[in-house]
């Protein structure tokens, strides 16, 4: 049967794109694959944490994943640090890394920008540690939002030199399944940068444990822009595309009926429609059971 890997960072609070972009589809395709749902806490260690707020996040985020639907009597949960072939087959496929192929990876250079030489090489080869996650346990599968493209890329050119090299099909080639409308969630307050747990403002995201009020009010704020009508133009209507692929994928509804019902409304009744979707369908409440220590 064909095999999901898919994880999530165990960094701060987990938000909106993380549900709409990963793990809501992984809830849906637990039905039709064997699945492992990874909290990668060896992915979070290439910038500073501090140990006791990544034990904590570590727990949140698998309580997360029982929140939004993961069954764990159907798919397997864990921390990565529990099991330490990710770290080993790392080092074995960066050896089989060209350094030309991690120097295209755009997430890299968009995080450290001119400071590159300060960041830690376990920054640099994150994406072998993602590609080790994925080949270790020979997944066919990998459902994630669409900044992970570029790294699953590299995870498949990375099986197909192994495999080259040692003359057979050892690992399969890994599929991306990027899904829905809601592959890439965009801030509330810019909608040219991705929806991130490490934006600043937490009014640029909502987390998935925010309470009516707060999801409420972050949408009333939200930045859309001063033209009279909703309509769907990605290229020039940034924060309006945006709230639109929000409510697309919250109520399943396509585009087009969304501009039909809400043309020609004002944006704040379209903005109060929108949370009381999200109100609805974010499985914030379940999250509030506060996530007890050791
Ligand atoms: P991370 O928070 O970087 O560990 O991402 C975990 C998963 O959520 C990955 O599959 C990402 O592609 C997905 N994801 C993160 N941010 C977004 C976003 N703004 N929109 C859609 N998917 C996202
Ligand atoms: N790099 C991914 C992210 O930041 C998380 C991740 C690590 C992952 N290993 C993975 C996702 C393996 C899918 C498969 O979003």
């Amino acid at each position: 049967m064909n095999r999901i890997f898919s994880g999530v960072q165990p960094t701060g609070n987990l938000h909106l794109g993380n549900y709409l972009g990963a793990i809501r589809n992984w809830v849906e395709l637990q039905h039709s694959y064997n699945c492992i749902f990874c909290v990668v806490d060896l992915h979070a260690i290439t910038v500073p944490q501090k140990p006791e707020e990544l034990v904590q996040a570590t727990r949140e985020v698998t309580a997360a994943y029982i929140a939004c639907g993961i069954d764990p009597k159907k798919s397997i949960i864990f921390p990565q640090s529990a099991v330490s072939i990710h770290a080993e087959l790392s080092w074995i496929l960066g050896c089989h890394t060209p350094l030309g192929w991690l120097n295209r990876m755009t997430q890299f250079k968009e995080k450290t920008g001119k400071h590159a030489d300060k960041a830690s090489l376990g920054l640099y080869g994150y994406p072998v540690l993602m590609a080790a996650d994925i080949l270790g346990y020979r997944a066919t599968h990998v459902p994630v939002g669409e900044d992970q493209k570029q790294h699953l890329e590299l995870a498949r050119d990375i099986a197909g030199a192994f495999n080259r090299f040692y003359n057979q099909d050892y690992f399969p080639l890994p599929e991306p399944l990027i899904q829905g409308p809601a592959t890439r969630i965009m801030s509330l307050r810019d909608g040219t940068k991705k929806m991130s747990k490490s934006e600043e403002s937490d009014y640029s995201r909502i987390n998935l444990t925010d309470n009516a009020e707060a999801i409420e009010l972050k949408f009333r704020k939200a930045k859309s822009d001063a033209l009279p009508t909703i309509t769907y133009e990605p290229e020039k209507r940034h924060e309006t595309a945006n709230l639109i692929n929000i409510y697309a994928a919250l109520s399943g509804n396509s585009r087009e009926k969304i501009v039909e019902e809400f043309g020609d409304k004002n944006f704040s009744a379209f903005k109060k429609a929108l949370a009381e979707l999200a109100i609805f369908f974010v499985p914030s409440r379940r999250l509030m059971i506060r996530v007890a220590g050791p």
